[in-house]
């Protein structure tokens, strides 16, 4: 097999071997990339949502909520659904959702106040989780939605004896919410039991696909380079060992067929090729040398 060949073939196994170990590591490292991307976009929503509940109750309520009596105090009622945490949190994640229909947010309840609350099959799952395992605080996992891949994280609700004003029986609760949301749901939470579960859901498949974009882009770059300096590396090998070694081949053949009289092999530069051309023209000369003192005798 020709020198180049080998020297080819050699580079292709090493650089081969090479791109595998780079492609394997930056495959892994992008993909656990845009996971983490994932995951904390979803904690961040997350988070915004309990902000946002925390704001209602801190701030909204004193301010725009007057205390609620039930119809038996006979005491003016003043009801907004406004300064409820979970009325909040769920119409301010609705408007987000008109921009990103991608992110989703819902307090997700089995007896719902509110019919659009109400669990579907995989989200009442998620609650009777939560109601088998008291000390799961937070729960996470995948699946496919009309657009694509998505993570889903997910906490329990429970219902403080604060909450039982409201959702214990139609005739504790306040009449102007009686009125707008009627008896039928909503009641009949028993203190500390898990009633709902916030959860947020966050595209995975987009950040996935960049991950997968990149990583493609990567690896023509890469192979974009090893092609370059094995084309570059084999014009070098040519020219400085292949052309004057073959020159050199081809000169001891012709001297080894008796044709003396060929020029002698140009010889530039110092290095060890070169050494190899000088000692073969010398050992030339003296050949010739050696020949003429022959033919004289
Ligand atoms: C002043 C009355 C009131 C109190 C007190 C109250 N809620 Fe509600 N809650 C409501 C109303 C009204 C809704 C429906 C809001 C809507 O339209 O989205 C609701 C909705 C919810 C929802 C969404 C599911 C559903 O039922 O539609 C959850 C979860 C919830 N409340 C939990 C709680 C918890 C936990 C507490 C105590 C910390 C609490 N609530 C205290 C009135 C109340």
């Amino acid at each position: 097999m020709k020198l180049l060949a080998k020297f080819s073939i050699i580079f292709v196994v090493v650089f081969g071997l090479g791109l595998s170990a780079a492609g394997y590591f930056s495959y892994s490292l992008l993909q656990s990339h845009a996971r983490e991307m994932v995951e904390d976009r979803a904690k961040i929503m997350m988070e915004t949502a309990l902000a946002m509940r925390r704001y209602t109750i801190e701030q909204v309520k004193p301010a725009i909520g007057k205390p609620v009596f039930s119809k038996s105090d006979m005491t003016q009622e003043t009801f907004h659904p406004e300064t409820v945490p979970a009325y909040a949190a769920t119409e301010m994640f609705n408007y987000l959702h008109e921009k990103f229909p991608d992110y989703f947010y819902k307090e997700a309840a089995l007896n719902p106040t509110n019919p659009r609350d109400r669990a579907v099959d995989w989200e009442e799952d998620i609650i009777n989780n939560f109601r088998n395992q008291p000390k799961l605080d937070m729960f996470a996992g995948e699946r496919m939605t009309p657009t694509g891949k998505s993570l889903y994280l997910a906490r329990p609700l429970r219902a403080g004896a604060s909450c039982l004003e409201c959702h214990s029986t139609p005739a504790a609760a306040p009449a102007e919410m009686i009125e707008r949301y009627g008896t039928a749901n909503g009641f009949g939470w028993k203190e500390d039991e898990v009633i709902a579960a916030q959860i947020v859901s966050v595209p995975a498949s987009l950040p996935v696909e960049m991950a997968n974009r990149e990583f493609r882009q990567l690896m023509t770059l890469l192979l974009s380079v090893g092609a370059v300096t094995l084309v570059f590396l084999n014009v070098v090998l040519v020219v400085l060992v292949i052309r004057p070694v073959s020159q050199l081949a081809h000169s001891a053949e012709e001297i080894s067929e008796g044709r003396m009289d060929i020029p002698e092999l140009p010889c530039r530069g110092k290095c060890e090729i070169s050494m190899l051309v000088a000692a073969f023209n010398r050992m030339h000369r003296s050949l010739l040398a050696a020949m003429k003192m022959l033919d004289k005798q």
